[in-house]
C-alpha cells in the first residue's frame, strides 16, 4: 500500500533530492563546531574548505581577516591555524602540552606505515635520535667532518666550467647526516646515491601539489586513481630500498660492543628493548627513522644554502661584507671553525636572516590538540590538527623592524655586535622543535663560510633573481643557476 503510494507520489527526481538533504542535513550534523571554536571562511557541503589555497600567503591573507587563531576544514577533518609571534609563543612555548602530537595525514601515515608519530613510541624514538646525534655528531668529530665535507664541495665547485644549477652539490650536506647515520659519505657523482637525491628531491616538491594534498582528505577514492601521491609513494618505496641495503651491510659486520654510527646503535637498542616492543625498536621503525633523518637532515639544510647563496647573488654589498669580515678573522690560510662564530656577528646574522627570508618549513610540520585547550580565547578539542604558522612569527611586523626586506641589521645591535630574536623560529619550539638544530647550525656556518672564503657568486647574465620561491614540502628558491668566481 505504502510502496504503491510512494510509487505514484515520489519521482526519481524527488527520491534523489530527499537523499542529498538528508546527506546534507548529515554533513552539518557531524561537521557542527563546539561552541567558542575558531571561526573561519564558510565551508563548503562535504568538501569545506578545500578550495582555499593551503600555501602560506593565502593562509597569512586568511589570518588577516579571521584573527590569529582561525579554523579551515578539508573534507572532514578540522584545522586550526595559529599566526603571529605571540600566539604560536602562546601554543608552543607557553602551553607545550597542548600540541605536542602529529595528526595522521594519510600521505605521510602511507610511507611511515604509522609509525613513530606520537605517545610511547615517539618519546622513545625521539629521545633515542637526541642522544645518539649527540653521541656521534659530539662537538669536535662533527666539526672535522663539516669542514672535510667543505673541502669537497669547494672542489666540485671550482671543477664545474661556466654557470651551473648547484642544488644537487649542496646536498653535500646530506654527506653529514649519512656519515653519522650510515657511518660513511657518498662521492657527490655516485650515480646510485644521486638517484636518491633526485627521488627525494621530486617527491619533496610533489607533495606541495594540491593533487596530493587531496589524497590527505579523501585518501581512499585517490588511492585508486592517478596522480602525484602514487609517484610519492613509489619514490619513497626505493628510498626505503636502499636505507634496507645500507641496514643488511650493517648487519653483517656488526659488532655490539663497537657501534659505529645511528643504524648499529639502533641495532644494539633493538637488542635490549626486546621485551619492550610499545618502544618500537625493530627493523621497521629504523627504516622510518632513517628515512626520517635522512629527509629532515638533506632537504632542510640543503635548501637553506641554496637561499644563502641565491640572497649573496641578489645583494652583491652584503656579500662582500660578509667576506670582509672573513678575511679579516679567518683570512685565507685555513678553514673556519666553530670558534670563529664568537667573532664573526655579521656572517652569523646574515646567516639567521636567510633563514628569516628563506623561511622554508612556512606551516612548520603539522600537529594536533593533545588535549582540550584554551588559545587565544577560543577552545580547540582535543585530537583537532593544528598548524603553526611559523611563517608569520618570521615575517610578523610587531617583531621585524623591515619583515619584508632582507637586512641582517635584524640579528644586530648598536655596536654591530650579533644579537638574538625570540621570535627567529625557523626550527619551531616546544615539544616537536627540530632535533638537529645544533647540527644544522653547524653546518650552516661552515658550509656558508667555505664557499664564501673560496668564491665569489653572481647570477648567470640576463637572469632575474626573484624572490618568489616555490612550495614543495620546504619553500625553496627556484631553481637557479650561478657563475661562481674563485677568490
Ligand atoms: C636549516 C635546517 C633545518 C630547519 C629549518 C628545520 C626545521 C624543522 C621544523 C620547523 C620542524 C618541525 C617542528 C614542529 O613541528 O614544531 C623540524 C622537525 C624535525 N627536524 Fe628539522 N630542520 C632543519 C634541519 C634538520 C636536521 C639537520 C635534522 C637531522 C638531524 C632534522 C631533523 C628533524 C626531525 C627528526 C624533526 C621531527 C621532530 C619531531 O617530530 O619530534 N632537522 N625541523
Amino acid at each position: 500500500m505504502l510502496s504503491n503510494y510512494l510509487v505514484e507520489y515520489l519521482d526519481f527526481k524527488t527520491c534523489l533530492i530527499g537523499f542529498l538533504l538528508v546527506l546534507l542535513l548529515l554533513d552539518i550534523y557531524s561537521n557542527k563546531s563546539p561552541s567558542n571554536f575558531p571561526p573561519g571562511p564558510w565551508p563548503l557541503p562535504f568538501v569545506g574548505n578545500i578550495f582555499t589555497g593551503v600555501d602560506f600567503k593565502t593562509i597569512d591573507k586568511l589570518a588577516e581577516k579571521y584573527g590569529d587563531v582561525f579554523s579551515l576544514r578539508w573534507g572532514n577533518q578540522k584545522t586550526v591555524v595559529i599566526s603571529g609571534h605571540k600566539m604560536v609563543k602562546e601554543a608552543l612555548i607557553t602551553q607545550p602540552d597542548s600540541f605536542a602530537d602529529r595528526p595522521v595525514l594519510p600521505l605521510f601515515h602511507k610511507v611511515y606505515k604509522g609509525l613513530g608519530n606520537n605517545g610511547y613510541l615517539w618519546k622513545n624514538q625521539r629521545k633515542f635520535v637526541i642522544i645518539s646525534l649527540r653521541h656521534f655528531g659530539e662537538g669536535k668529530v662533527l666539526e672535522l667532518s663539516i669542514q672535510q665535507e667543505s673541502i669537497f664541495l669547494c672542489d666540485v665547485f671550482k671543477a664545474e666550467q661556466g654557470p651551473f644549477d648547484p642544488q644537487f652539490f649542496l646536498n653535500a650536506v646530506s654527506n653529514i647526516i649519512s656519515a653519522l647515520v650510515f657511518g660513511h659519505r657518498f662521492e657527490y657523482h655516485d650515480e646510485n646515491f644521486l638517484n636518491i637525491l633526485r627521488l627525494d628531491a621530486e617527491a619533496v616538491v610533489l607533495a606541495g601539489f594540491a593533487r596530493s594534498q587531496l589524497y590527505n582528505v579523501f585518501p581512499r577514492l585517490f588511492e585508486y586513481l592517478p596522480g602525484p601521491h602514487k609517484t610519492i609513494f613509489d619514490n619513497y618505496a626505493k628510498i626505503i630500498e636502499f636505507m634496507k641495503g645500507e641496514v643488511r651491510k650493517h648487519k653483517e659486520d656488526w659488532d655490539p660492543s663497537n657501534p659505529r654510527d645511528y643504524v648499529d646503535n639502533f641495532l644494539l637498542e633493538m637488542e635490549k628493548k626486546k621485551s619492550d616492543p610499545e618502544a618500537g625498536f625493530n627493523v621497521d621503525t629504523l627504516l622510518i627513522a632513517m628515512l626520517d633523518l635522512f629527509e629532515a637532515g638533506t632537504e632542510s639544510a640543503a635548501t637553506t644554502m641554496r637561499w644563502g647563496l641565491f640572497f649573496m647573488m641578489k645583494y652583491p654589498e652584503i656579500q662582500k661584507k660578509v667576506q670582509d669580515e672573513i678575511d679579516k678573522v679567518i683570512g685565507q690560510s685555513r678553514q673556519a671553525r666553530i670558534a670563529d662564530k664568537a667573532n664573526m656577528p655579521y656572517t652569523e646574522a646574515v646567516i639567521h636572516e636567510i633563514q628569516r627570508m628563506g623561511n622554508i618549513v612556512p606551516l612548520g610540520f603539522p600537529k594536533m590538540a593533545t588535549k582540550d585547550t584554551e588559545l587565544g580565547g577560543f577552545f580547540i578539542p582535543k585530537g583537532t590538527a593544528v598548524t603553526t604558522n611559523l611563517s608569520s612569527v618570521l615575517n610578523d611586523k610587531s617583531q621585524w623592524e623591515t619583515p619584508d626586506t632582507f637586512n641582517p641589521g635584524h640579528f644586530l645591535d648598536e655596536q654591530g655586535r650579533f644579537l638574538k630574536k625570540e621570535a627567529f623560529l625557523p626550527f619551531s619550539a616546544g615539544r616537536r622543535a627540530c632535533v638537529g638544530e645544533q647540527l644544522a647550525r653547524m653546518e650552516l656556518f661552515l658550509f656558508f663560510t667555505s664557499l664564501l672564503q673560496s668564491f665569489s657568486f653572481s647570477p648567470c647574465p640576463g637572469d632575474e633573481l626573484s624572490l618568489e620561491g616555490q612550495m614543495g614540502f620546504t619553500y625553496a628558491p627556484k631553481p637557479f643557476c650561478i657563475c661562481v668566481n674563485p677568490r
